[in-house]
């Protein structure tokens, strides 16, 4: 889990995170999703790993991406790291792109499923992100002491930004969420 969290664009910065989202990038722009409509986030993970051209994700599979995605952001457990080695040999042979399949399933997962239970409660898509945004706050780790505002933050702090509030349910800037058009797509269907 650590070398899965040390290898995605998600937790990197600088010309690192510039690669690893190109790869991300690219990924999500030769996906197909017209024709999908995934329930859930089973639902969710499988359409997409199919549109991927991934093999198919078996029961055991799917309950493993699960796991990873509960442990993403944290966490020790170690069933997440046997769901990382479970899951790696099913995203080809690079290491690298590996891990981030792993990181564009993990992202999509609990994000779309809620996106597409907003659709069904508030009517469409742009309802759905402005009632119910599925991300309500992004985290970040001040690199080097700064200061925002009025606010001074020391280094290592670990800030908190609102973004569903700002009405910018897929984030802002270098790290926008990559997989918006397809979620956009999965969720209107
Ligand atoms: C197909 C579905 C999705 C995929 C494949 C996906 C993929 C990703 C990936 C790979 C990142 C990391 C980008 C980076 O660090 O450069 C990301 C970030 C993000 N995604 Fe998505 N995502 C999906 C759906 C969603 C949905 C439905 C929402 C909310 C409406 C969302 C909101 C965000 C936000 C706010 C970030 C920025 C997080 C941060 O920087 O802290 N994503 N997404």
């Amino acid at each position: 889990m650590a070398w899965l969290r040390a290898t995605v664009a998600r937790f990197a910065y600088g010309e690192v995170h510039v690669r690893r989202r190109e790869f991300v990038e690219a990924e999500l722009a030769r996906i197909d999703v017209a024709g999908l409509r995934p329930v859930g986030r089973v639902g969710v993970v499988r359409a997409l790993a199919g549109a991927m051209g991934l093999p198919e994700l078996d029961e055991a599979a799917v309950g493993a991406l699960l796991v990873v995605a509960a442990n993403y952001f944290g966490g020790e457990d170690p069933a997440a790291d046997d769901a990382v080695r479970l899951l790696l040999p099913l995203m080809g042979s690079d290491a690298e792109q590996a891990a981030n399949r792993i990181g564009i399933l993990v992202q999509a997962c609990d994000a779309t499923a809620a996106l597409i239970e907003g659709v069904r409660e508030f009517g469409d898509v742009h309802a759905a992100l402005r009632f119910a945004p599925p991300v309500r706050v992004m985290r970040r780790v001040a690199l080097v002491a700064t200061r925002v505002g009025d606010v001074e933050i020391p280094a290592g702090e670990v800030v908190e930004l609102e973004v569903g509030a700002l009405g910018l349910a897929f984030g802002y800037g270098p790290r926008v969420c990559p997989g918006r058009a397809v979620a956009m797509a999965l969720a209107g269907a």
